[in-house]
C-alpha cells in the first residue's frame, strides 16, 4: 500500500518498523472526531475557495459514509496505514481519487492530532460532569435515607466528634464538586483550536482558522503554531483532575472498607456488590470498592507518565507524543469505570444504625461540647481543655461516661457547672449543639443539604 508521506522513499517500509511505529490499535477511536475536525476543515476550505462547494459535499458526504462503516465494525484497519488519520484519508481518496487528495490542505497530522485529542477530551469532560452528578446524587439520597443518623467522626481514626451522617454524605458532595469545578476550569484551555497551525509554522494558504474553531465549538484559536505542535499541557493537566476525582473515590471506599469490617460493623453492602472467597466460606468481601481503591493506580500513573513524555521535547511535533494517547485512555477509561458503578454501590449500602447506636457513647465524643460548655460559662479555652481532660481520664479509669458524672462530681472539677450540662453530654446532644457555619449540627446540615438538592435537580 502506497504511503501518503511516501514521495521522497525509494524503500518500502520493513514491516517491523510498520509495527513498531502504527497507533491505529489505539487511536482508531478517534475516528469519530477525527471525522469531524475533517468535515470542519472541508468546509473552511471551501469557504477560502481551495475546494469548490461541490469537492465539499462530495468530501463531507464520503467521510459520514467512512464514519458510519466505522462505527458498524465494517472498516479495515491496518498497520500499514499507521494512524486513523491516515486510515480515514486514505479510505477517502480511495473512493473519490483527487478531490480525497484535496482534504488534507493547510493542515498537518500534528495539529490535526491535537484537534482530535481535545475534540475528544472536551467531550470526555462533559460525560465526565454527568457521572459526578450521579455520584453527587446518591450521597444526597443517602443524606434522606439516613436522616437523623449520628454518627461518630474521626480525625487520625480516633472517635473525635459526633457528627449527622449526612455531614458525612455532603462531605463527599463537596469533593465531587470541586472536581467538577476543575474540570470545567481545565475545559477553557482545553477548548482552544489547534486547527491550522499546520505542522509547525502555519501555511501560506489563506487557511481560516477562526471558522475552524466556530465550526467546532472551539472559544478561540491558538496563537503559536510552534507551541501548538508541541502542546500536552491540556492532556497533563486533564489527567491530573481524574486522579483527584480518584483519589476522592478511594478514600470514600477506604472509609467504607474500614466500615464494612467485623471490627466497625458500622456498614452492610448487598451481596450484589461483595464477593466471597474461595477456600473460607464465611467470608464476604468488599472487592468493589477495593478495585475503585485499586484502579487509582491506574489513573494516577498517568500523571507521571505524561510529565516524563513531555519533559524535554523539543518544539515542536515529536513522535514521542504518539503515546500521550496510551496515558490518557488507560487512565479516563479506568476512572469512567469506577465512576459508573459507584452510585448503585453508594445508594446500595445500608448504614447498621443499631450497632453504630450501641456504640455511640463510647470514646467520649462528647468531651468537646463539654469544653466548649465552659467556655461558655466563661473558663479559658485552656483551662476547660485541662478541665475536661481531667475528667476523661476519671471516667476511663471508672469505666463510665461523662454524662455518668453526678453533678457534685462535675462541679468538683468546675464550680461554674450547673445541670444545664446534660443537655449537652451524650453523643447526640453534643452533635445538636455544634451551630457553626458548615458545621455537623442540624441547622448546618440541612441548610447545605436543601442547597444541595436545588443544585443538583
Ligand atoms: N499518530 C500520530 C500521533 O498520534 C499522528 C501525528 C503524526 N505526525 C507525524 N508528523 N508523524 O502523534
Amino acid at each position: 500500500m502506497a504511503k501518503a508521506w511516501g514521495g521522497r522513499f525509494q524503500q518500502a517500509t520493513d514491516p517491523r518498523v510498520e509495527a513498531f511505529t502504527e497507533s491505529i490499535s489505539f487511536d482508531a477511536r478517534l475516528y469519530e472526531v477525527d471525522i469531524r475536525g475533517s468535515q470542519a476543515h472541508a468546509r473552511m476550505l471551501a469557504s477560502v475557495r481551495i475546494l469548490t462547494e461541490e469537492e465539499r459535499d462530495q468530501i463531507c458526504s464520503v467521510l459520514d459514509q467512512i464514519r458510519s462503516e466505522i462505527a458498524a465494525g465494517q472498516f479495515r484497519f491496518t498497520a500499514e496505514l499507521e494512524d486513523i488519520h491516515m486510515h480515514i484519508e486514505s479510505a477517502l481518496i480511495a473512493r473519490i481519487g483527487d478531490v480525497g487528495r484535496k482534504l488534507h490542505t493547510g493542515r498537518s497530522r500534528n495539529d490535526q492530532v491535537s484537534t482530535d485529542l481535545k475534540l475528544y477530551v472536551r467531550d470526555a469532560i462533559d460525560q465526565l460532569d454527568g457521572l459526578l452528578a450521579e455520584i453527587q446524587r446518591a450521597f444526597v439520597g443517602r443524606c434522606e435515607y439516613d436522616a437523623g443518623v449520628v454518627i461518630p467522626g474521626y480525625t487520625h481514626l480516633q472517635r473525635a466528634q459526633p457528627v449527622l451522617a449526612a455531614h458525612y454524605w455532603l462531605a463527599y458532595c463537596e469533593k465531587f464538586q470541586r472536581d467538577r469545578e476543575r474540570l470545567a476550569d481545565c475545559r477553557k484551555r482545553v477548548n482552544i483550536s489547534p486547527l491550522g497551525a499546520a505542522a509547525l509554522a502555519g501555511t501560506s494558504l489563506p487557511i481560516n482558522r477562526e471558522m475552524t474553531a466556530q465550526l467546532l465549538g472551539f472559544d478561540s484559536v491558538a496563537a503559536n503554531s510552534l507551541d501548538v505542535s508541541s502542546d500536552r499541557d491540556y492532556l497533563v493537566e486533564f489527567v491530573f483532575c481524574l486522579s483527584v476525582i480518584s483519589a476522592h473515590l478511594s478514600t470514600w471506599c477506604e472509609e467504607w472498607i474500614i466500615w464494612f469490617t467485623t471490627e466497625f460493623g458500622f456498614l452492610k453492602l448487598p451481596d450484589a456488590y461483595t464477593t466471597g472467597s474461595s477456600i473460607m466460606p464465611q467470608k464476604r468481601n468488599p472487592d468493589v470498592l477495593e478495585l475503585i481503591r485499586g484502579r487509582t493506580a491506574r489513573v494516577m500513573a498517568s500523571v507521571p507518565q505524561l510529565l516524563i513524555l513531555i519533559k524535554s521535547l523539543p518544539m515542536a511535533y515529536n513522535r514521542d507524543l504518539q503515546e500521550d494517547k496510551l496515558a490518557m485512555f488507560t487512565a479516563l477509561d479506568s476512572l469512567s469505570a469506577c465512576l459508573e458503578l459507584a452510585p448503585s454501590v453508594i445508594a446500595g449500602a445500608e448504614l447498621n444504625v443499631k450497632k453504630i447506636e450501641s456504640r455511640l457513647e463510647d470514646g467520649f465524643l462528647d468531651a468537646t461540647a463539654l469544653m466548649e460548655y465552659l467556655i461558655r460559662k466563661g473558663v479559658p479555652m485552656r483551662t476547660g481543655h485541662e478541665t475536661v481532660g481531667q475528667l476523661v481520664a476519671k471516667c476511663d479509669a471508672a469505666g463510665c461516661r461523662l454524662a455518668d458524672l453526678s453533678l457534685v462530681e462535675l462541679q468538683a472539677a468546675c464550680s461554674c457547672i450547673s445541670d444545664d450540662v446534660y443537655q449537652i453530654l451524650g453523643a447526640r446532644n453534643a452533635m445538636k449543639a455544634l451551630c457553626s457555619y458548615g458545621s455537623g449540627g442540624e441547622a448546618s446540615v440541612s441548610a447545605r443539604l436543601d442547597e444541595w438538592r436545588k443544585r443538583l435537580g
